[in-house]
């Protein structure tokens, strides 16, 4: 398996591929890769020629040094893991935070038309715009056709698109269902540090959804919405920082129920450190 670490080295490959017509998949990560991973590259497998997969625990996007510092960085295991996938059509992208951002590690400010003020947005500073820093970076080095999100981080996908939009970029990006463990819980490279016991507690948050989400076809959002906070005010080991009912094509929190739109639930939960987010469509 070919593994960058310098882009002049990467784009020069990319420019190969191009003068080939092959296409090009990308799957942007953080590393720390398990099957929710998986199924985009093999998503992009189906699709592309070859699939680009970047592995870089990206700083700006962080607003808790903490929370950067213990982000588990797995190189080799994700190689090994890639290489299950396939050997010869996935190429990684493992760079530097020097080789991507220089000597100034500082975001772009971004106008997503008021998608990145919802939700992760009012509670990770800053997050939206060091994610559209690193995507538009990636794009640039990679030039893809089609890259890859999934839906656990459905506010991400929808500001990347937003981005593509706005900048006029040209590629596809591709949004994918939430891959999750046997019990439900939404696969994320965070949950590697929950303890034994917040592992077991964890399902408990999409069990909660999908009760919401049958509760949504007759009763209220603010029934619905009310009812969630007590089953994490009972809860001792799961915090509740947010569950919002929102309009799935603008995050605008829900006023009032109409049959003409798509709404979706939106959650984020501490169990003890660490912060798992998850969400479901409604309707
Ligand atoms: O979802 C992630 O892992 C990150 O936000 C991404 C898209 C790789 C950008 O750093």
């Amino acid at each position: 398996m070919i593994i960058f670490d310098d882009k002049i080295d990467l784009i020069a490959f990319v420019d190969g591929l191009k003068f080939k017509q092959k296409t090009l998949g990308f799957v942007p990560t953080m590393g720390a890769l398990h099957e929710g991973h998986s199924s985009l590259i093999t998503k992009g497998l189906e699709e592309n020629n070859v699939v680009v997969v970047s592995i870089f625990v990206n700083p700006t996007q962080f607003d808790n040094t903490e929370d950067l510092v213990k982000y588990p960085r797995t190189l080799d295991s994700d190689v090994a893991l890639l290489e299950n996938v396939s050997e010869d059509k996935i190429v990684v992208y493992a760079p530097t935070v020097e080789d991507i951002y220089g000597d100034e590690v500082s975001s772009i400010s971004f106008d997503f038309d008021g998608l990145e003020y919802e939700m992760e947005g009012k509670f990770r500073d800053g997050h939206f715009d060091g994610v559209g820093t690193i995507i538009k970076r990636l794009f640039e080095i990679i030039r893809p056709d089609r890259a890859y999100f999934g839906d656990k981080d459905f506010q991400q996908l929808m500001i990347v698109k937003k981005l593509v939009e706005k900048l006029g970029l040209p590629v596809t990006v591709v949004g994918c269902d939430i891959f999750r463990a046997a019990d439900g819980l939404a696969m994320s490279s965070r949950n590697m540090r929950l303890k034994p016991e917040h592992r077991a507690a964890a399902p408990f948050i999409f069990q909660t959804l999908k009760t919401a989400k049958e509760k949504f076809g007759t009763k209220s959002a603010k029934h619905v919405r009310e009812w969630v906070i007590e089953q994490f005010e009972r809860h001792h080991l799961l915090e509740l920082e947010y569950f919002i009912i929102a309009d799935a094509k603008t995050l605008q929190t829900i006023k009032r129920k109409s049959n003409q739109k798509s709404y979706r639930a939106f959650i984020a939960v501490y169990a003890s450190d660490i912060r798992l987010i998850d969400n479901i469509a409604l309707n």
